[in-house]
């Protein structure tokens, strides 16, 4: 398609996990669109041009393939981006930051900021910003004083519409999301821009999906939905706890309390604890807005979802040091799994990287196996990496190994052959299911002493 012929062209300033899985999509279900990502970060882009994705996602590359040179590009040229292009997403990292006010606890909206300025600096004409970012609420209101404080005439609309995705099934929620959020100013210049969004999913999202609202709540839904998510497993978790004291499971009362249709049957699998590069930063974030507005009560309430999980990390080392006699120095401890979920190689915030740094300080010798995530890995213990060994077979990692810990809940985990690994290992030989995923009588039967999460250890001890 020769370049006027584009419908609508778009660029995505972000090629991270939700720039790049969104924009493919885009690309895939619009032919019609000119759709470019773009980043400040040159070997992500270069990795985003050829079959080594930068992110591990189950489906991705054939998203990406369909489309990839056709109407999707991606391009470290970010000002000829802009400037070409009447509609910008904005999909930057928004960290909790770490310094000054709201250290800990707000989002550094540096990254954001910084975005906003070079849309300024290049616009020659008017544009419609999207957040795609998850940002503290009003954000768009400090967006909107920065760009149309430009003396160039130029008119930014800025709208909210921020990405409800879970990494692992990126590509299934794109494809058929529960909802897609669109907010705007209610003006008329603000109503024609939120149309031009909800046009972009109403290609293939169905319209009854499609929620239109105002700016603030749009923004705020977003904080909201991933402090009610947590929430529930911080809830779960917290009766874990209960029930390891009570001899009560835990599966048998998600399952009784998840028939309840007002309660749900979803995330109420009790575990290791919640990671992920959004959850405790979205939280930390909505508390720091809280006390902003002058709500401690409010405030505290959320924050503590964010201290169970703390926890049940703490919690889970625990257990295991318990367990093994009350010392664990120089014994070797093979982790399964270390990204923060399964289907995603991501480690940002993975209960793994605590609890590796726990076993590391007890003096334990730490192997780390993972199907996806043992590059991340290498880079989250930088510092200590000399006394960990990151080990890609579970079998070689399990060798000589006092204990196996389930920390991510992969799907290959549930079918290895638990006799060949118990052969293998020390004994009295330990399974810590951090995520309940295992058979635990018949793994008990090999001669495992088995601890799942929220439910009576079986021990031949
Ligand atoms: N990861 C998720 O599952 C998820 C889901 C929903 C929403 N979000 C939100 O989406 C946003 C992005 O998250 P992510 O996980 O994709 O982050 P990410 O770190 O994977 O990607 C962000 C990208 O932005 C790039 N970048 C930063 N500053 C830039 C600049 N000035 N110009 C060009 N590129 C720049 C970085 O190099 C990086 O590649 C965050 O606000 C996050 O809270 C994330």
């Amino acid at each position: 398609m020769s370049e006027k012929k584009y419908e609508k062209k778009i660029t995505c300033i972000g090629a991270g996990y939700v720039g790049g899985p969104t924009m493919a999509m885009i690309a895939a279900k619009c032919p019609q669109y000119k759709v470019t990502v773009v980043d400040i970060n040159k070997e992500k882009i270069k990795a985003w041009q050829t079959d080594q994705l930068p992110i591990f996602e189950p489906g991705l590359l054939e998203v990406v393939k369909s489309a990839r040179d056709r109407n999707l590009f991606f391009s470290n040229e970010i000002d000829a981006a802009i400037d070409e292009s009447e509609i910008i997403f904005v999909s930057v990292n928004t960290p909790t930051k770490m310094f000054g006010q709201g250290a800990g606890k707000t989002a550094d909206l540096q990254y954001w900021e910084k975005t906003a300025r070079d849309i300024l600096r290049v616009a020659k004409s008017d544009k419609i910003i999207v957040e795609k970012s998850t940002l503290p609420v009003r954000t768009s209101v400090a967006m909107e004083r920065i760009l149309n404080a430009n003396e160039k005439g130029i008119h930014f609309e800025v709208i909210s519409n921020p990405e409800f995705l879970a990494e692992g099934t990126a590509v299934s929620d794109l494809e058929s999301p529960d909802r897609v959020l669109v907010g705007s100013r209610e003006t008329p210049p603000g109503l024609k821009a939120r149309q031009e969004i909800v046009d972009i999913f109403a290609n293939w999202v169905p319209a009854e999906k499609i929620i239109t609202s105002d700016t603030w709540s749009s923004e705020l839904s977003k904080l909201v939905a991933n402090a009610f998510l947590a929430q529930r497993i911080s809830s779960i978790n917290s009766i874990s706890a209960l029930c390891e004291r009570t001899e009560a499971d835990i599966s048998m009362v998600s399952k009784a309390i998840g028939s309840d249709r007002r309660i749900g049957a979803k995330f109420l699998n009790a575990s290791v604890g919640f990671g992920g590069s959004c959850f405790k930063k979205d939280i930390l974030n909505l508390v720091y807005i809280c006390e902003y507005y002058g709500l401690p009560q409010v405030a505290e309430y959320w924050e503590n979802v964010v201290k169970i999980n703390q926890y049940q990390e703490e919690r889970f080392v625990q257990n295991m040091i318990n367990t093994m006699f009350n010392t664990i120095a120089g014994k070797r401890v093979a982790l399964f799994g270390f990204a923060f979920k399964a289907n995603t190689g991501d480690t940002r915030e993975s209960p793994a990287i605590f609890i590796t740094r726990k076993l590391v300080e007890e003096q334990a010798d730490v192997v780390i196996t993972d199907p996806q995530a043992l590059s991340n890995a290498k880079e989250d213990l930088a510092d200590i990496i000399q006394k960990v060994t990151l080990e890609p077979d579970p079998y070689k990692a399990a060798l000589g190994a006092h204990a196996i810990a389930i920390i991510t809940e992969w799907e290959e985990y549930k079918g290895l052959d638990y006799t060949k690994i118990f052969n293998v290992m020390e004994k009295p030989a330990f399974v810590f299911d951090g995520r309940n995923i295992l058979q635990h009588k018949q793994i008990f039967d090999i001669g495992f002493n088995v601890y799942p999460i929220g439910k009576p250890g079986l021990s031949h001890l």
